[in-house]
């Protein structure tokens, strides 16, 4: 967004403080952070969701280090004023922590983000640790875990009895001890995100996670409906039908083509002296050779 102070996870304490929500939604592509970024978006969050809504796979567990870099760079080509957070796939950051400083090295240096998230309590609370003594922000992500879908055994609600809200809360604090900047809270009931929300002094960003989580954030096909068969979700509230645009659009383009009626004159290049006198001096409508060029 032009004339905007990107984002810093000092604002972002300070965000919480004064009560402003924080707005962050997924990108993966240069169109996608660009809209995403002219929208005015507070952060931007290249997720491994990408495996789901980009990729075609049916978890986020196949996506890799390499997708997370190729995805996150074409993001922060688009999104140049925004603080850009990219998540440590499945298995990068449960080895040594040289092996994990590998990971965060190249979403960083190849990618580009700002910030890496990671999936887990306090489990991983000295790994958090290690990586924010590197000096590199960490955002956390606890309760829905879809990187642990199997070992949960589904797509649950998380924090449902006083033990599991209980458990939650204990991982929140290790989190915020090792020194993660927030903390995604993902399908995780209204109560307890409300208490985590309280209690820490750092923000928590919900998905699924009811309405006193200091921001929010939501996945850039679920927002747009960009997808050929959208699943309604509960926690999800659509602004837009994308899918159902882009459908009607490349149907219509295709019945243009089997009629013939597109191409149109407007559209051709020629060298008859009547239509030259209407020739564009480039190739774009309005004069300039590259898109974007102001
Ligand atoms: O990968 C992702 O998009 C996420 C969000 C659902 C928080 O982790």
């Amino acid at each position: 967004m032009a004339g905007k102070q990107p984002l810093n996870i000092v604002k972002m304490k300070r965000m919480k403080k004064d009560g402003e929500p924080i707005s962050m939604v997924t990108a993966y592509d240069y169109p996608s952070a660009r809209l995403a970024e002219e929208a005015g978006v507070d952060m931007i969050l290249v997720g491994d969701s990408l495996g789901n809504v980009v990729l075609g796979y049916d978890s986020t567990i196949p996506v890799t280090i390499e997708d997370m870099v190729y995805h996150t760079r074409a993001v922060a080509r688009g999104a140049e004023q925004t603080f850009i957070v990219a998540d440590l796939p499945f298995m990068t950051y449960h080895g040594s922590l040289d092996e994990t400083f590998r990971s965060v090295r190249r979403l960083m240096q190849e990618g580009h983000a700002h910030a890496v998230k990671m999936e887990g309590g306090a489990e991983i609370a000295d790994t958090v640790k290690g990586i924010v003594q590197a000096g590199v922000p960490v955002l956390g992500h606890i309760g829905l875990t879809p990187q642990s879908v199997n070992q949960i055994g589904g797509y649950r609600v998380q924090g449902k009895d006083a033990q599991d809200a209980k458990r939650l809360m204990d991982d929140a604090k290790a989190l915020e001890a090792a020194g993660a900047f927030a903390i995604v809270l993902e399908l995780v009931t209204e109560e307890a995100a409300s208490e985590i929300s309280k209690a820490l002094s750092i923000p928590t960003i919900g998905i699924g996670a009811g309405r006193h989580c200091d921001g929010q954030v939501l996945v850039y096909h679920d927002v747009l409906k960009y997808t050929s068969s959208y699943r309604e979700k509960k926690f999800v509230k659509t602004y837009a039908d994308i899918g159902t645009v882009i459908r009607d659009g490349i149907t219509q383009y295709v019945k243009e083509v089997k009629e013939r009626s597109f191409p149109a004159e407007q559209h051709v290049f020629s060298t008859s002296a009547s239509n030259k006198e209407r020739q564009p001096a480039s190739l774009y409508g309005d004069g300039k050779d590259k898109v974007g060029l102001k």
